[in-house]
């Protein structure tokens, strides 16, 4: 008979700052539906954390009512085997105190920095100093980092210091959302599995990018994060950078994580964004004004107020709540391609996208005399207009702008596209969230940004946060597209910023 091999140990996942919000909305809840499906082991062990004075089950009690507010209900199954292996420990971020974590920690174990960013690096550093961060007998120990990963080049610099100086890079994972959603993961599909695709994706084919994050969403109470943050540190940094490095990356030669992060490091290594010189023409900041907007799923637009306005904000605050980016990457695939972020609150629509516009073909060889049906349009495709898009939201949906010929005589020209949206997504999919999470207990390192890549991240932005040390953001009204870029923006030729406001959904569009 073949000798069995034991099972693995069951993973323990300490949350430190366990008694926050994050945990009971988003991390327990994501848990505990990983659990019920079987993604994690039912014998996984969770360690909360904090300051708090709580007994295990009162931090129980906490996690309960969460999973049942934001996670769809209890799974009986899943909630009983949690709940029987979790455990809570009080506790301040030193190393002796964070020594009372030893005892439940001897298995692989994950320690989950759920905490202000000011405190990354001292609890890194105690864990480590405590001994946690030892890794013996096959027994792994993973540190997870929310964003933001520091708040300037410095900042972040300094991070990566304390926090290597306990841990090795591959301990470390740095979370950012945007990487485990659906549409991130199908780009890198879509580019490497179709020849037509990855034949285009380069300097002859496409003439710019425009990546854009638009949200009609305000602070949603979060000011006290946003005001010292504002639109660059909290989404082109971060969210908007990484969807601009899977885009523009080198095809990795083996679908490995380690290859993957490697390969968005070059591309970040070979990019130029806004310098001291060009600042005021690369670089775009804006603040909304009073307007209104309409938010998905309302009846009515609404009033709302401008940010300054906004309650708890210092009327006199200098914070931005748009940030759009020029960037152009100096390499064979894209040199001359300029590549253009965007991301701001109270927009007039909720878009998330990366729009690739098509170069025109050489020559229209259908002119307009060769039609013969008087109201044809054979315009089309000679103002550069014809995308690819990849859409994250509203719905995950790829689309490929094309001419066609108009059924009937003559030779009249229309615009068609061909649009694949999954309508599953949404509905049967797992959140970003939960993805990362598989991922982290699983030792799979490609959907987390290693400490380099945020290091070029900072690099490439900072120079437009030292511009904006001077002067105010340019006021947009709440519900409209934004500020208006300079003039040089964008290149002549090229066409403006899409609309923010998402195209009818694929249903209603014209598909062929
Ligand atoms: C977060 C930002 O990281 O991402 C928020 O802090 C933003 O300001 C959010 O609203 C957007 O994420 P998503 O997944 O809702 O597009």
């Amino acid at each position: 008979m073949a000798p069995t091999v034991p099972p693995p140990p069951p993973p323990t996942l300490v949350i430190a700052g366990a008694s926050g919000d994050l945990t009971r909305r988003l991390l327990f809840p994501a848990i505990h539906r990983l659990v019920a499906d079987g993604l994690l082991p039912i014998d996984t062990r969770i360690v909360g954390y904090a300051i708090d004075e709580l007994t295990t089950g009162q931090f129980l009690d906490r996690l309960r009512h969460g999973v049942e507010e934001h996670g769809g209900g209890l799974d009986q199954r899943a909630w009983a085997a949690l709940s029987a292996n979790a455990a809570y420990v009080r506790g301040d971020l030193t190393p002796d105190a964070v020594e009372a974590l030893a005892p439940h920690t001897t298995g692989p174990s994950v320690f989950y920095l759920a905490l202000p960013p000011t405190l990354f690096g001292p609890a890194a550093a105690a864990l480590a100093d405590a001994g946690l961060a030892a890794e013996r007998d096959g027994n792994w120990r993973r540190l997870v980092v929310e964003k933001p990963f520091g708040t300037s080049l410095d900042t972040a610099n300094a991070l990566q210091a304390q926090l290597l100086a306990g841990w090795r890079e591959e301990q470390v994972f740095r979370i950012d959302h945007f990487l485990g959603k659906e549409t991130v993961q199908n780009l890198l599909v879509f580019r490497l599995a179709n020849r037509f695709v990855e034949a285009i994706w380069n300097n002859a084919s496409i003439a710019q990018v425009q990546i854009t994050a638009a949200e009609s969403l305000g602070l949603e109470g979060r000011w006290r994060y946003y005001d010292q943050a504002g639109a660059l540190r909290d989404m082109l940094q971060n969210h908007l950078m990484q969807l601009f490095a899977v885009t523009a990356m080198e095809p990795p030669s083996v679908w490995e994580g380690e290859t993957l992060r490697q390969h968005k490091v070059d591309v970040l290594r070979a990019t130029r964004g806004p310098t001291a010189d060009n600042a005021g023409i690369w670089a775009v900041r804006g603040r909304y004004t009073a307007g209104t907007v309409q938010r998905p799923g309302e009846p009515e637009p609404v009033a709302v107020p401008g940010y300054r306005e906004e309650p708890d904000i210092p009327p006199d605050t200098g914070t931005e709540t748009y940030a759009a980016l020029r960037l152009e990457v100096d390499n064979w695939r894209w040199q001359g391609v300029p590549f253009h972020l965007r991301s701001g609150k109270r927009l007039g629509g909720d878009l998330t996208e990366i729009a690739l516009q098509l170069r025109p073909a050489p020559r229209l060889h259908f002119e307009r005399t060769a039609s013969i049906d008087p109201g044809a349009d054979n315009d089309v495709g000679e103002d550069g207009s014809q995308w690819v898009v990849l859409r994250l939201r509203p719905d995950e949906t790829i689309e490929v702008h094309a001419v066609a010929k108009r059924a009937g005589l003559g030779m009249a020209l229309e615009r068609i596209t061909l649009t694949a949206t999954d309508h599953e997504a949404a509905a049967a999919d797992y959140s970003a969230y939960e993805q990362l999470l598989v991922d982290l207990v699983a030792g799979d390192r490609g959907l987390f940004v290693r400490g380099d890549e945020a290091l070029e991240a900072w690099r490439i932005c900072q120079p437009a946060l030292d511009a904006w040390a001077e002067g105010e953001p340019t006021p947009y009204t709440a519900g409209s597209e934004g500020p208006e870029p300079p003039l040089g923006f964008f290149e002549p030729g090229l066409a403006p910023w899409r609309p923010v406001a998402p195209p009818p959904s694929a249903d209603a569009a014209r598909v062929r």
